[in-house]
């Protein structure tokens, strides 16, 4: 299994203080961001597009900006969010009839490509021809839209189910994760783990990050 990278959810942060919020996290050893783009159209809520992206990736030199696009039209925001210093271009295969072509154009801008199913999705929508070119699949263990939701332990066998199918591949989990749930989630076999309430929600948070990376990485 590849390693653990640890993703803190800035959905939980002080968008208010966003720049300052990314770099305590990567001082607190997150090696990833994860920024919710959603849309109020794939989801109920709006949060951030590209200009604010832009303005983090100016403002934290060197980061690595995970984003998750809860759109209903992923193909449209690629040159955005590329142009707004994205590094990894997650999309719904809910959300498009061509994740091949998408997975593509999002290559074409030089960014990593992730494909992400909801709860109602099963592992086996994610064909091979999809896994063998995407670098990243994530497994949605909340219903996308809002943070500080319960984990949903029935998406689990999911991350099961793409570990054995793929062995190498980037596998995340995303939704009520923390050091309660993290055992799960790691022994499913998900490497990259996103967590928002738990370790924006906490006084020590490089201990939440330590705690996460040390339980996959075990
Ligand atoms: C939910 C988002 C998650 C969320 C995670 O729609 O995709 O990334 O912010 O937050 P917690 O860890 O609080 O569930
Ligand atoms: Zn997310």
């Amino acid at each position: 299994m590849p390693r653990a990278i640890i993703s803190p959810s800035v959905l939980a942060s002080d968008f208010g203080q966003l720049t300052a919020e990314c770099k305590r996290m990567i001082k607190g050893g997150a090696e990833w961001l994860h920024m919710d783009v959603m849309d109020g159209h794939f989801v109920p809520n709006i949060t951030m597009g590209a200009p604010i992206l832009s303005c983090v990736s100016k403002g934290v030199p060197g980061i690595f900006m995970d984003c998750h696009m809860m759109v209903a039209e992923p193909e449209k925001w690629v040159n955005d969010i590329a142009d707004a210093g994205g590094a990894l271009y997650c999309f719904h295969l809910e959300a498009t009839s061509d994740p091949v072509s998408l997975i593509k154009t999002i290559h074409d801008r030089k960014m990593k490509a992730g494909v992400a199913i909801s709860p109602d999705t099963p592992s086996t929508a994610i064909t091979d021809d999809v896994a063998a070119i995407a670098d990243m699949l994530l497994v949605m263990t909340v219903y996308p839209g809002r943070g500080g939701q319960a984990f949903l332990e029935r998406c689990v066998p999911k991350v099961a189910e793409l570990r054995k199918r793929f062995p190498d591949k980037d596998i995340e989990v995303d939704g009520g994760v923390g050091p309660k749930t993290i055992d799960l989630c790691a022994n499913a076999g998900s490497n990259v783990i996103v967590a928002g309430t738990a370790i924006f929600g906490a006084t020590e948070p490089e201990k939440v990050i330590a705690t996460l990376k040390a339980t996959v990485d075990a």
